[in-house]
């Protein structure tokens, strides 16, 4: 076997485990009301027939209403919810995988406007609660999630994690940064420990010592003043001692999310080494966490004996059969590769679906979409192999028809070709290499080198035509956009950034502020120029945080609320809110605005062939999930 160590089963105290791969938790936010429902169960049926040997499920809030946080999260309080649950755990189960309930308890309490520490949310103010309980609140806090582990073992749930990591609750205590407190849960480690211990022998006192439990430890909080290892390795033996069954090595806090949920600019398994570290001091197993997104990374942390186990949360919405494709020996590029990017899996996901995953369309969509014989075999012809035509044909061939792709150049990719070019973006290329795998083994014919026009397309006489042309880059109504020394940010990526130290960007999304971070350095000047009141408006949180962190290391100039007048002889004039112009000196200026779709077949075709159907950029701009789901829709229904 390929992956000897990855695919040893293990147990996790009593229970046992057909390999070393889990998926930890990741929040879908799919309930409604509080209650399981047909998205949710067939979202981790995938993982779970995928060949997850464990998943840590959608964490239930365990103390309704008071600590209720919206109608996304599961409840568990009333006989109609548990039955909810006990349908997911047996869909889970059913497909071999073992599930565990995560145990925590909201890190925020509400408190008046004006107390001390507070902060608004929404309508309301909050206060961390690791340091605004009262003691007799801590215990009672601690008896109701000791009871919902008692609950987890009576629903079926085959263990319990206690959430002790993530900036959150039980984490906040034992940080010596976060935790203010004065009394015996305060202060010194063993005190900052106190309930994290007790809880865990007060839930096996209820559950019962063969009830499997886990403990998801910070073992570093990544700022000064806070949690180091040393301290996470002494808390690791008194967890241990205490009657825990295995650690998950987490790390960072609510400050330093990026590093633990790591974007682009991290390396792979960055926390590997935090849990070799807790492996050195326990015998209890430990599970690696963080970026562990290829097969070969996870046989490693294990082959070297840093953890017993790997958890993988974004490679399994990228791929839910990662781990069987593994197992049976399929090179990498078979896995669909999660690309890092933080796009669709995080925040509230995509409008109208809600948390899913850029590179996987059906991530989401598990309930709804199937891949079906087509009732009539057609055939059909799909102009444009970038990753909208590559996964329209695809699909269409899985259900029969048969399919032809004509790609204008002599490279499939499109966009993706270009958008692995900036800089900590290359895992993005990943995606690439896999569909181009997909193509290349499925029935497609390619014809690349390609250009296409109606004459071609009605000669050839297809059924359907998926236009998949994809978008021209957008060009702004501004007097001397004519200028030599103005070019679209695509021709950077494409022939290479030309000379010139004095750089005006014009557009503040994604592809303009990703630009300036490539073009950024020594000598140089970058100002980016947005009209909206800020920068990067689509982007997630944590991959925002780190490109504007780097713009502002590089010195990058970022001027919001400013619209561009005009483009001189070597200068933009601009204008700001108040109406004030000044100009700024350019040796280039790059356009970095919203593309507009390329689609002249759509409207030439119309007429002389049956179906014709735009998709990915073509339809509308978006990025690549939107392509990859856009693509996915059509071709099911084609
Ligand atoms: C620099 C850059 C960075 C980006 N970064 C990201 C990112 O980080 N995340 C993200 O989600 N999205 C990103 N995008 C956007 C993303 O790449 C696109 O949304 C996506 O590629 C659209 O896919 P598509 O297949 O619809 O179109 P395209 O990728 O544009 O593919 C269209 C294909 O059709 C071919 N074609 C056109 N006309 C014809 C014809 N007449 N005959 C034959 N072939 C033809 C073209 O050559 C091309 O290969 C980025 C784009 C750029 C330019
Ligand atoms: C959008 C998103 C939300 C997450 N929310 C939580 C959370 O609430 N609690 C938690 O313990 N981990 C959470 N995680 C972290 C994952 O459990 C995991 O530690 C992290 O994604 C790194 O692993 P990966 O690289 O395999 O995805 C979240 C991850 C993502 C992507
Ligand atoms: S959206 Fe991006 S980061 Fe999230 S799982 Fe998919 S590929 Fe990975």
């Amino acid at each position: 076997m390929t992956f000897p160590n990855l695919f040893k089963p293990g147990n996790i105290g009593a229970c046992r485990l057909e390999n070393r791969i889990i998926m930890p938790l990741y929040p879908t936010k799919y309930a409604r009301e509080g209650k399981v429902n047909s998205k949710l169960v067939e979202f981790y049926r995938a993982r779970a027939a995928g060949g997850a040997a464990l998943i840590v499920l959608d964490c239930p809030c365990l103390d309704y209403p008071r600590a209720y946080k919206a109608s996304h999260q599961l409840r568990i309080d009333t006989a109609e919810h548990v039955a909810g649950l006990q349908q997911l755990l047996a869909a889970v189960q059913s497909e071999g995988a073992r599930a565990f309930m995560q145990l925590n308890y909201p890190h925020e309490k509400a408190v008046a406007a004006g107390f001390p520490g507070a902060q608004p949310k929404g309508e309301t103010w909050v206060a961390p609660l690791a340091t605004n309980m009262s003691r007799a609140e801590a215990d009672e806090i601690l008896e109701i999630m000791a009871r919902g582990a008692l609950q987890a073992r009576q629903i079926g749930y085959d263990g319990i994690e206690i959430q002790a990591s993530y900036g959150e609750f039980i984490s906040q205590l034992l940080s010596p940064r976060l935790n203010t407190r004065r009394d015996d849960l305060g202060g010194s480690l063993e005190n900052r420990s106190h309930f994290l211990i007790r809880l865990i022998e007060q839930v096996k006192k209820m559950t019962g010592q063969d009830y499997p439990l886990m403990v998801k430890l910070v073992c570093e909080e990544f700022v000064s003043g806070g949690l180091e290892t040393e301290e996470a390795m002494r808390i690791a033996g008194w967890v241990e001692k205490a009657g825990a069954d295995a650690i998950v090595a987490n790390a960072g806090n609510k400050q330093t999310k990026y590093r633990i949920i790591q974007p682009g600019d991290s390396p792979l398994a960055p926390l590997a080494y935090l849990a070799a570290q807790i492996k050195s001091v326990v015998n209890i197993p430990v599970v690696a966490i963080g970026k562990i997104n290829q097969p070969d990374v996870a046989e490693d942390v294990i082959s070297r004996g840093q953890a017993d186990y790997v958890a993988m949360a974004r490679a399994l919405l990228a791929d839910p059969d990662f781990p069987r494709k593994a197992e049976s020996g399929m090179p990498q590029e078979a896995i669909r590769p999660c690309v890092a990017c933080l796009e669709d899996c995080a925040g509230p996901g995509v409008e109208g679906i809600g948390r899913c995953c850029t590179v996987n369309p059906f991530a989401g969509h598990e309930s709804i979409w199937q891949i079906q014989p087509a009732r009539q075999k057609k055939k059909v012809l799909v102009v444009g192999g970038g990753p909208g035509g590559i996964q329209s044909a695809l699909i269409a061939s899985q259900r029969g028809h048969a399919v032809e792709l004509w790609e204008q150049t002599d490279r499939l990719g499109g966009q993706i070709q270009l958008a692995h070019l900036a800089p900590f973006k290359e895992e993005m290329a990943g995606i690439l290499t896999y569909l181009i795998n997909c193509l290349n083994k499925s029935p497609v014919t390619v014809r690349t080198g390609h250009e296409t026009n109606q004459s071609q397309i009605t000669a050839f006489g297809p059924d359907a035509v998926i236009v998949a042309t994809g978008s021209l880059p957008g060009r702004p109504p501004i007097p001397g956009m004519d200028a030599d020394f103005v070019i679209q940010a695509r021709e950077i990526y494409l022939n290479g950034p030309p000379a010139g130290d004095r750089v005006v960007i014009i557009g503040g999304g994604d592809i303009g502020c990703e630009t300036a971070d490539l073009l950024a350095g020594p000598g140089k000047r970058i100002s980016v120029i947005e009209i909206a009141p800020a920068v990067l408006a689509r982007m997630k949180k944590i991959p925002k945080e780190r490109l504007m962190k780097r713009l502002s290391d590089k010195g990058v100039e970022i001027y919001t609320e400013t619209q561009v007048v005009s483009i001189e002889e070597h200068r933009v004039r601009l204008k700001k809110k108040d109406e004030s112009e000044f100009n700024l000196e350019a040796d280039l200026v790059v356009i970095g605005i919203n593309a507009l779709p390329h689609d002249p077949l759509l409207h030439d075709l119309r007429g002389s062939v049956a179906e014709v159907l735009a998709v990915g950029d073509a339809a509308a701009p978006g990025n690549l999930g939107a392509a990859l789901r856009n693509a996915t829709e059509v071709a099911l229904k084609i």
